[in-house]
């Protein structure tokens, strides 16, 4: 294991109910129905990707031309800032710091490989930005999770094959895209949504550098 690709939202920090309730809001506003279920589903996807989600779930798709699902996503993050602006990095998830300074010590490259373009942002909100040898900007992928392409650009700005990649996830689209990829996924979360990893963990505070070497070590070669 050479490298680890980071997902932000819902790994590092607990962005992922701020993104749920400025969607709900949204959605409520135009009369569609967003719950945690549903949310489940826009977990890991692009801000643009996620409003066409919530417009197909209404069966509007069609309804809005794409100046106005511009407008809606500006809509959108503007709240979501509101929601993140006092983030501090009190807000960092339990075991994170341990880990990156684990990984920092052993040598191991740290990318974050996430769909957000609020990712440079919140790193530094979270005084987390210097341990990372690098951060995907999404807005150069072709195609955002689940498809592998972030993970693959990830793997390549370390300078790192895939195959000697963990990618950490906590989203099902996060680990489709990691998979995909060709690259060893870890997921934190529920074990029944987040099937596809090669290892589920409860929580951030499980995740070590043993426990992602370990499972790097038995990945199916
Ligand atoms: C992902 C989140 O990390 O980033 C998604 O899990 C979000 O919920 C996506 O839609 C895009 O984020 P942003 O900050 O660019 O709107
Ligand atoms: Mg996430």
């Amino acid at each position: 294991m050479k490298a680890v690709l980071f997902d932000l939202d819902g790994v590092i920090t607990d962005t992922a109910k701020f993104h749920f309730l400025a969607w709900r809001d949204l959605g409520a506003e135009l009369g569609i129905e967003v719950d945690e279920a549903f949310n489940e589903e826009l977990k890991g996807v692009s801000r643009i990707d996620s409003l066409e989600r919530i417009l197909a779930q209404g069966g509007v798709a069609d309804k809005y031309s794409s100046a106005e699902k511009d407008e809606l996503c500006v809509k959108k993050n503007a709240d979501y800032l509101e929601l993140i602006k006092e983030m501090t990095p009190a807000d960092i998830l339990p075991g994170i710091i341990p880990l990156l300074e684990e990984l920092k010590s052993a040598g191991i490259k740290m990318i974050v490989t996430s769909a957000s373009k609020n990712a440079p942002g919140i790193l530094d909100l979270l005084q987390v930005r210097a341990y990372f040898d690098g951060i995907v900007d999404p807005a150069t992928v072709a195609a955002g999770k689940p498809a592998p392409d972030i993970f693959l650009a990830g793997a390549q700005l370390a300078g790192v094959a895939p195959a000697d990649c963990v990618g950490v996830e906590d989203a099902a689209s996060g680990v489709e895209a990691i998979k995909a990829a060709g690259i060893v996924a870890v997921a934190v979360g529920d074990e029944q949504v987040l099937a596809l990893a090669d290892r589920v963990l409860p929580s951030t505070a499980d995740l070590s550098l043993a426990v992602l070497r370990e499972t790097w070590e038995n990945r199916k070669k």
